[in-house]
């Protein structure tokens, strides 16, 4: 049975309860704990941010404060904020999350950034195809298709509950008509060339897994972390898999993780079909984006 708060949130106004959830996540040793409390209290008020600092004093109604407990009560469980609130904040846009898939990450904003840069240099770039493998919520696929108004994106994942979510995010997103989704192992199934291909693919090793925070270990999906022994099996596939979709000077975007954009970025540069390969780093300095090239002549 999980806490309940009732008598303690009794008669508090939103700044007060603001504070006790603070406190309370804070206690419990959650990152952030006054930015999460700002962000419980904003959505269980549905205030956005400028009426909401200028209402800290009115009291919370009584659905409001049942609804701030069993936030808190799920909080304190480690589950993330964002499946309890169903939201996530991806390139600007908000989509539904919940445990069927992975939480997007700010580090893959970074990737489809570097998509978007080079999109005016992709062989099709007035109307390009790409793939995004492992799409999980469509963070990707979808972000891609607002951003880029003629691209067409193949969004695949092994996981049909992923693809259920993905596609109520592209329907959110009103991008329906130009991100289509298929349940596949990686590529295998696809049999068009297409101008690049987005992957933000499992990359933990799975003996790394139970040492993660209790948001990740516990409440993702294993499919969306489980890279396999080395955290490369998945990536490793679709860098040998990749060259048979992609078009001459067509791209290839990884993203990877920790110590591990060396030897992703070494396969490609070994083999003499790639050109053009880069190693690109997060906003904390590691290298997480593998960027190559498909020479343009690839004569065997
Ligand atoms: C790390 S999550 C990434 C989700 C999303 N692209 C993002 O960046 O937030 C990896 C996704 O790959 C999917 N996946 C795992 N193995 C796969 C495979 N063999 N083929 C296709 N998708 C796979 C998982 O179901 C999961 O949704």
């Amino acid at each position: 049975m999980p806490p309940r708060y009732s008598k303690l949130l009794h008669c508090l106004n939103i700044q007060a309860t603001w504070q006790f959830v603070a406190e309370r996540l804070n206690q419990a040793g959650i990152d952030d704990a006054s930015r999460e409390a700002t962000i419980v209290l904003q959505h269980v008020t549905h205030q956005p941010p400028a009426e909401f600092f200028a209402n800290l004093q009115r009291m919370l109604l009584p659905e409001e404060r049942e609804h701030v407990e069993q936030i808190l009560s799920r909080r304190l469980e480690r589950e993330p904020l964002q499946y309890i609130l169903k939201s996530a904040c991806f390139y600007g846009r908000d989509f539904h999350v919940d445990a069927r898939v992975l939480i997007p990450r700010p580090e893959t904003e970074l990737l489809v950034e570097h998509v978007l840069t080079r999109a005016p240099d992709l062989p099709y770039a007035v109307a390009p195809r790409m793939l995004d493998v492992g799409t999980g919520s469509g963070a990707i696929a979808i972000t891609l298709a607002c951003e880029l108004e003629n691209v067409q994106v193949v969004a695949i994942d092994r996981s049909a509950a992923a693809l259920q979510v993905a596609r109520a995010n592209a329907a959110k997103h009103m991008v329906s008509d130009r991100v289509s989704f298929i349940q596949a192992d990686l590529i295998s199934a696809i049999g068009m060339q297409v101008d690049a291909i987005a992957a933000n693919l499992p990359y933990i090793p799975t003996a790394d897994i139970p040492g993660l925070s209790a948001e990740v270990s516990s409440f993702e999906p294993r499919a969306a972390l489980d890279g396999g022994a080395s955290g490369l099996d998945l990536i490793r596939v679709l860098c040998l898999q990749a060259p048979t979709l992609l078009k001459p000077d067509g791209w290839l975007f990884l993203e990877v993780g920790q110590h591990q954009a060396a030897e992703v970025a070494g396969l490609l540069s070994d083999v003499p079909i790639w050109t053009a390969t880069d190693v690109l780093r997060d906003l904390r300095g590691i290298d997480r984006i593998v960027v190559a090239r498909i020479r343009r002549h690839t004569a065997q």
